[in-house]
């Protein structure tokens, strides 16, 4: 008896850890990873060349440069700034010896742990406890230049140090080569998620210079769809998406503008499709991770929709159930069915697409327009991303019903 359920547990056991590693869609975990750094940016073009030119003049021995990127969440700040090291360490290759260090002051936010990090990535074995600031900041300034090498040093999430320990350390830094005879030891670079120009003082502000601040803004859809692709073909196996599946994953993220979110939509679903054993992302695996995930649609909204707009949305639902998108010259049809269904008389065509732009506005579903060919139109798709159409169905019927009671 004992074995027999000891048997049984061990095949349920093996049995629950089946899916783990099948590979079935996922090919490269890495690229999922937190800190994976993708191989070239996408749809950053001119964040790219800004960057570039606050380093113009790099390549000279005594030049030390600055830079503060600010913006959103998931906007590419840290992205930007690690490909832009990655690359021009290899682009100055045998013309200028640059070291990178790239600190998290939310993990390191008091100056003497940031300083503590900087010192052990440039020595592991530097003996520096008991120093104190300034003979640190004598030590790496030393280590740089007995290396022949310029630091890149970026502090990452610098509002946590900022408002821990105030800019000191920042005005140090800065000031690392005042009265030495070669100068161009470090270059600094600053990111933030907030304007951070406004916690430094002017002594700081004046040496960083207002000029060299790079402002990002959240990502558009283009640049979320040219995000996710790129993170899928990286990880996923060929064909194992189809384009309207990234599509909809980036019109999910959307309101956001958060890459992050179309990463983790996309490992998400890819994993859901792997837990059923498929080889095959489907959109019902974006929009069961999607509802997961924080978005600017809360279902109180849907408690404030008139009745018609709850009953265009049903007819939107069914047809979802059924196909990808629907196109806006269809929603008219579906809404008439449901009309018919609910014995309502139809609004005319203006309502609805009253009801239609409310909807999207509040992130129920979403739009998007495709222009086909040249002069000939453009055509409204609608999505919806952020959970399955079903569902979304079950909770607009008892608000349909409460409406129609009253
Ligand atoms: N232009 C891009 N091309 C490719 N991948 C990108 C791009 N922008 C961002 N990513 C990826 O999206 C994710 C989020 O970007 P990142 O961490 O740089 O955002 P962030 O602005 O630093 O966010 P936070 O304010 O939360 O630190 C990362 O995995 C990053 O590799
Ligand atoms: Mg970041």
């Amino acid at each position: 008896m004992f074995n027999n359920d000891g048997q049984l547990a061990n095949m349920n056991m093996a049995d629950y850890l089946e899916r783990i590693g099948t590979g079935l869609i996922l090919s490269n975990h890495d690229v999922f990873n937190f800190d994976f750094v993708p191989p070239s940016l996408v749809g950053r073009n001119e964040a790219q060349r800004k960057i570039a030119s606050l380093f113009s003049g790099i390549e000279n021995h005594s030049k030390s440069c600055r830079a503060v990127i600010t913006g959103p969440v998931g906007s590419g700040k840290t992205a930007l700034v690690k490909t832009f090291c990655r690359d021009i360490t290899r682009h100055l290759n045998d013309i200028r010896e640059i070291r990178t260090i790239h600190v998290n002051c939310r993990n390191a936010n008091t100056a003497s742990s940031i300083v503590q990090r900087i010192v052990q990535s440039l020595d592991p074995g530097h003996p520096d406890r008991g120093l104190g600031m300034g003979e640190l900041l004598t030590s790496i300034r030393r280590m740089i230049r007995r290396q022949q090498a310029h630091l890149i040093l970026t502090l990452d999430e610098v509002d946590h140090l900022l408002r821990r320990s105030g800019d000191d350390l920042l005005y140090k830094l800065l000031r690392i080569d005042e009265d030495q005879s070669e100068t161009g030891t470090l270059s600094l670079i600053l990111i933030s998620q907030e304007q951070i120009l406004d916690f430094l003082e002017t002594a700081v502000i004046s040496r960083i210079g207002g000029s060299h601040h790079l402002k990002l803004h959240g990502y558009t859809y283009d640049g979320l769809i040219e995000i996710v692709k790129q993170r899928a073909e990286l990880g996923l196996k060929k064909g194992s998406f189809s384009h309207s599946t990234l599509q909809l994953i980036a019109e999910a993220a959307e309101p956001s503008g958060d890459a992050r979110q179309v990463i983790e939509i996309l490992e998400g679903a890819a994993k859901c499709a792997e837990e059923e054993g498929r080889t095959h992302l489907n959109d019902s695996d974006v929009q069961r991770t999607a509802s997961n995930i924080p978005s600017q649609f809360h279902e109180p909204q849907l408690e404030s929709l008139p009745l018609h707009a709850c009953l265009m949305l049903i007819g939107i639902c069914r047809r979802l159930k059924k196909e990808e998108s629907v196109t806006s010259g269809e929603i008219e049809k579906l809404y008439h069915v449901v009309c018919e269904e609910f014995e309502e008389k139809p609004k005319g065509y203006t309502t609805l697409w009253k009801y239609t732009k409310k909807a999207s506005d509040s992130g129920i579903i979403f739009t998007r327009t495709d222009h086909i060919g040249e002069g000939r139109g453009r055509t409204q798709h609608i999505t919806i991303p952020h959970m399955l159409p079903k569902d979304l169905e079950e909770k607009i019927l008892p608000i349909i019903n409460k409406l129609k009671r009253k």
